[in-house]
């Protein structure tokens, strides 16, 4: 019986292998340490006949030196491959450049538009992506049955039994986080909102299912249309250059009235016509008017004392317009050529 355990043994420990210290220490505690499998032979031994006893004391004499030839043996090749690795380093070679990544163009717009209105006094304000009907809609006085709340355009959350929750959608303007901040704070108000939106798109080179918008409220006592102009040029010479002009044409929106449509001179062609501003010689880049007494009181501010003003602009659209994108899927491709040509724009 001993005889084969040590022969088994033995077949065992010709077939070790080690590819680190850790596992070479793990194989001498299992074959040489006190309570190892050689130890316990040893003490099987005390149990054999005399007449056994010099035959397996060779033998076990013999399995013993050769664990222990093998472990020093599977040491010795672990030290000389952690040294062959070692003397491939060369500490005196220049290291290896690490590529810098690159803000994303609409990071990059976003936080210009961010620097002009701070620097004009406004704060940054957020709110959820994942929002209620009440702050997109409802408190931004769109009537109940606007075609905005279909859901043809919008996109609805599902529950977790899969059923569609009407009051659970993907904002679709951040004009939301207008509601937002009204409910907490009174005015003045001074703030933009930059964030990502989300409309159920096909998607083309000229619509997305998301994209990502500026919005931006000031109410306070004696807001007037003066005021927005104003500010909305002193945005445009900004971000388009000193010789930028601007037009306001009037449009509609539920929560501002009167609602304007802002064009900028086009600065590809200053304004003479070409085949970006399709000849006209204007470009629209924004919407907005005065905020709705309605949206005021639906917002809890009192619009008999203040009034305010309101403007929501598309930050793909500036940055087409600033860098001549002439796809919008190319802003969430990430495709490296497109992101690295935006290097020296950093
Ligand atoms: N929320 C509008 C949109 O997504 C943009 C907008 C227009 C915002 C006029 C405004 C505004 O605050 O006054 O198309």
């Amino acid at each position: 019986m001993l005889k084969e355990n040590i022969q088994q043994v033995l077949a065992e420990i010709e077939q070790l292998k080690a590819n680190n210290e850790k596992e070479l220490e793990d194989l001498r505690i299992k074959y040489l340490s006190k309570k190892g499998a050689i130890t316990n032979l040893m003490n099987e031994f005390r149990n054999v006949s005399a007449e056994q006893k010099r035959e397996l004391g060779i033998a076990l004499n013999k399995l013993k030196t050769e664990a222990q030839d093998k472990i020093n043996q599977l040491r010795e090749q672990i030290q000389t491959k952690c040294a062959a690795v070692d003397t491939d380093i060369d500490l005196t070679r220049t290291a290896y450049p690490t590529p810098l990544g690159t803000r994303h163009p609409i990071s990059l717009v976003r936080n210009e538009i961010i620097d002009i209105f701070t620097r004009l006094g406004f704060s940054l304000a957020d709110g959820p992506e994942v929002e209620d009907d009440l702050h997109v809609f409802t408190k931004m006085n769109f009537a109940a049955d606007h075609p905005a709340r279909d859901m043809q355009d919008t996109f609805f959350v599902e529950d977790s039994k899969g059923s569609v929750e009407k009051n659970v959608i993907l904002r679709s303007h951040t004009s939301s986080v207008q509601a937002r901040v009204m409910e907490h704070q009174q005015p003045p108000i001074r703030v933009i909102c930059p964030g990502r939106v989300y409309r159920n798109e096909t998607i083309t080179a000229r619509a997305h299912c998301f994209f990502h918008q500026v919005e931006g409220l000031y109410i306070d006592k004696n807001v007037s249309f003066a005021d927005l102009k104003q500010v909305l040029l002193l945005f445009a010479q900004e971000m388009f250059g000193k010789d930028t002009q601007i037009r306001l044409r009037p449009s509609y929106f539920p929560f501002t009235e009167p609602s304007a449509e802002m064009d900028i001179s086009c600065h590809i062609c200053g304004g003479k016509g070409c085949s970006f501003c399709k000849n006209t010689g204007w470009v629209e880049i924004l919407g907005c008017g005065m905020v709705d007494p309605n949206v005021l009181e639906l917002c809890g501010i009192d619009s008999k004392v203040y009034s305010g003003y309101a403007f929501g602009l598309g930050i793909e659209r500036i940055t087409n317009l600033k860098y001549m994108v002439k796809d919008l899927r190319m802003f969430s491709e990430n495709d490296e050529r497109f992101l690295n040509e935006f290097v020296s724009a950093n």
